[in-house]
């Protein structure tokens, strides 16, 4: 743990099923091999893992090296020790991430935290894909528990969210920022409009990119990914 400003930051997020969430991020970081690029989402089974891989870095002085998809992981991997990389200089061996929401075809809800550029970013370019989830995160239909989150520049909202209505979205939030007045504002300098839609078909992810202003959705349909489920069980 580094003894500096960083160091001395606290992260204590509440967890749901902490049991759970402990033996998926135990088994994620029984995955790391010596030398290994490490895509690194977010979420609070990402931040347990991260803690898990640095004690395996401490243990074994293993030399890996992390590609984070947001500031504040990037400062809680600093803090842990984990040395950084940019896609600037590497492509992920493999990634873990969470999820919003989880269908029966392996599609997903991102984008909660309004990382989802980056996240997409990073499972684009990373052949092996693990995301932890628990039951709560398990649906039959995309869009049950939560809208579609759209990042968007912010010229762009109000042509945006006309051509979002076009494709079928029959409700439009501009996200607010948490504990403030105003819109949540992305590392990106972006905006974010969580959209619900009646029905999500496969060519959803594609007709939004299309959408001049649109940076990227956090729908990831038909990504190679592993689903690792933190159960009690
Ligand atoms: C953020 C995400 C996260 O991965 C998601 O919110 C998961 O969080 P948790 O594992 O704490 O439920 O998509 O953009």
């Amino acid at each position: 743990m580094k003894n500096n400003l960083i160091g001395n930051l606290q992260w204590s997020s509440a967890i749901i099923n902490p049991e759970g969430k402990q033996k998926v991020a135990r088994q994620i970081a029984g995955k790391v091999k010596d030398g290994d690029i490490l895509g690194v989402g977010s979420g609070s089974t990402v931040y347990l893992a991260l803690v898990a891989i640095a004690e395996r870095i401490k243990t074994e002085s293993l030399n890996i090296k992390a590609i984070p998809t947001s500031l504040e992981i990037s400062l809680f991997c600093s803090k842990l020790g984990i040395p950084l990389t940019t896609l600037f200089e590497h492509t992920p061996d493999w990634l873990f991430d969470g999820a919003d929401e989880v269908d029966p075809n392996n599609w997903l809800i991102k984008g909660r935290g309004g990382a989802m550029f980056k996240e997409k970013l990073l499972i684009s370019s990373s052949p092996v894909n693990y995301i932890i989830v628990d039951d709560s995160k398990m649906v039959s239909r995309l869009g049950t528990n939560f809208p579609v989150p759209v990042e968007v520049f912010p010229q762009a909202l109000l042509t945006v969210e006309k051509q979002l209505r076009k494709l079928g979205a029959t409700d439009i939030s501009l996200r607010p920022a948490k504990g403030k007045d105003g819109p949540i504002i992305t590392e990106n300098g972006n905006m974010i409009l969580d959209c619900k839609f009646g029905r999500i078909e496969g060519s959803l992810e594609r007709d939004i990119k299309s959408i001049t202003g649109v940076i990227e959705s956090g729908l990831f349909i038909d990504y190679p990914v592993d689903i690792l489920m933190a159960s009690n069980n």
